[in-house]
Parts: C-alpha cells; structure tokens; sequence
C-alpha cells in the first residue's frame, strides 16, 4: 500500500515525495524530528511532542513552519489520508536546502515531512517476553575519527563564532584542543617544533594533516603528536589549520588574544607553499 505522506505543503503519494540532496538534514543532520503514537486513530500525548518540538526548533533556531493548530491538524490529517487505526506518525523538520557550508543564511525556509506507520503498538510481543539488552559506552557522539555528516553542533559553533566576529571554533575537551570545527588544529611552538594532537576518536584523522606531517619531517621540521591546551596555543610561535578545502591557513587569535606576532607565521606559509606544490604535483587527472 502506498502511504500518503506531507511534504512542505503538499500531500503526495510516499514515491513522489522529494527533498534535496542539497538538504542540512541530509548533509549536517540539520533537524529535528518527532514520533507520535496512534491508538484508534487517535493522537496520544499530541502536547508533549508539540511542545517539545517547538523547544528543539527554538534551540537550533529554526523557524516552526506552521501554527500549533495547523501542526495539530496535519496530525489528524495524516491519520485520516492513511486509515491509520495503530501506529506511529514521523515527522521531521529540516533548516532547509541550500549549497553545502558550515555557516547557514539567515531565514531559510525548513523542509517539513511527515509520514506514518502502521505497527500493532499494543499487541507487542515483548511486552510478554520483555527485553534482553547488552551495555555499552555512551558514545553520543564521541567518535568523531569517523567522517560522518552529523555536524550540527559544528555548524551551529562556526555559525555562532561568525556572528561574533571569527572565522572558525577551536573546539576544547577536558583543558585540551581537539580541532577545529571543519579541519585539524596545529601549532608551532617556542622552539620551533610542530606540535599536533595524536590521532584519536577525539578528532577526524585529516588527509591533509598525514600530508603536512609527512613534508613538515621531510623539510626538518621537528613534529610532536600530544595533546595541548588553548595557554600553549597562545604561547606558541604560530598556529594553523589543515583539511581539504583550507589547505594549510595560519590561525592568528583565540578569543581576541594573538598568537605569537598575530599575524602569519613564515613556517605556516611554508608549509602551505610545499603542500599546494607537493600536491598539485601528484593531483591524479583522468
Ligand atoms: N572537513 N576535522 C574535521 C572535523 C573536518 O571536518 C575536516 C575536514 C578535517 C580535515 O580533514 P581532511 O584534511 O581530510 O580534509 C578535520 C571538510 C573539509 C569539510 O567538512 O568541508
């Protein structure tokens, strides 16, 4: 049976419903989302989760894409187009679509969906037979070795860094950096040496930094892999980022204070003169 589901206005058979690959939702798990249960085709505890929807938008800053009662009517909508007598109804709301960045425009229009599914909430089996479980490490989201497109909270840091005057976030955990929020984080220190955070499930392992390092060691530059907090940073001579897209960019303040003469570092502008040509040496063509 095809479901009727709501997209952004419109009720559309399930197979039609399209939303951009251009998405936050889909690109930086930019959205909120709520499940509702049905029971005799009506709505259980409809309040709590508008409520609670409407505390999740306002937290990321998404605008609530219709009224509390048009939202309440669109519920009972669903349930009515799909017969649905026992199940669930899913809806999700997006910031919207827009070319992929970190730092959103202001005011974009939230890609809203909603559909339902039919499953015998009260006949559940495992109310009977109850549930086995195995326990494991909160990990939400600690593992951030894995490249994965859950990058709302890194969005939401660069965004928040931008409207108060910075390029980029140093992110900081337990006194110590871990990275930047879309590339890895370096420093050059007193004396001379290349100081990087060694690779963990508390940063991204960056092709760019295994490159960096690799021509940093080759040019007789001395490298260190530990962690180190904002006070070295401050303190060293110079600091830089690395990822794909920056390439190697010097870093010059942290929260206003300059880092060595706050301005571009020679070692810095080094090695992105020796990355871009070592790269553009190998870049493989078809
Ligand atoms: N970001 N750390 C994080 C959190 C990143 O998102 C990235 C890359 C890096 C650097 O990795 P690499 O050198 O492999 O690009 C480190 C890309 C550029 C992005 O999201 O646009």
């Amino acid at each position: 049976m095809t479901r009727i589901v709501y997209l952004n206005g419109q009720w559309l058979p399930e197979t039609e419903a399209k939303v951009s690959i251009f998405d936050r939702g889909y690109m930086f798990a930019d959205a909120v989302y709520e499940v509702t249960a049905v029971i005799d085709g009506k709505l259980l505890d409809h309040a709590g989760h508008a409520a609670r929807l409407k505390r999740s938008l306002d937290a990321l800053g998404i605008p609530m894409p219709v009224s509390e009662e048009a939202l309440t009517d669109l519920h009972h909508e669903i349930v009515a187009r799909n017969g649905l007598d026992q199940g669930l109804v899913y809806l999700q709301i997006s910031r919207g679509a827009e070319d992929r960045n970190f730092v959103f425009s202001e005011g974009m229009t939230p890609t809203f969906s909603m559909f339902t599914q039919d499953v015998p909430l009260l006949a559940n089996p495992k109310a009977e037979t109850g549930l086995k479980m195995v326990s494991m490490p909160d990990g939400r989201w600690a593992n951030r070795q894995i490249k994965t497109v859950q990058l709302l909270y890194s969005s939401l840091a660069k965004m928040e860094a931008k409207r108060n005057g910075a390029d980029d976030v140093v992110f900081v955990e337990d006194g110590f950096i871990t990275e930047a929020s879309s590339a890895n984080f370096h420093i050059i220190n007193g004396s001379g040496v290349l100081v990087t955070r060694p690779l963990s499930n508390a940063l991204l392992h960056g092709i760019t930094r295994a490159a960096v390092l690799t021509l940093a060691q080759k040019a007789d530059l001395a490298v260190e892999e530990r962690a180190f907090s904002i006070e070295e940073a401050l303190a060293a001579k110079e600091a830089f980022i690395t990822s794909a897209g920056a390439f190697v960019l010097p870093v010059v303040s942290i929260d206003g204070m300059a880092i060595g003469s706050g301005k571009p570092g020679p070692l810095t502008a080094k090695l992105r003169r020796i990355y871009i040509e070592d790269q553009l040496a190998k870049a493989i063509g078809r």
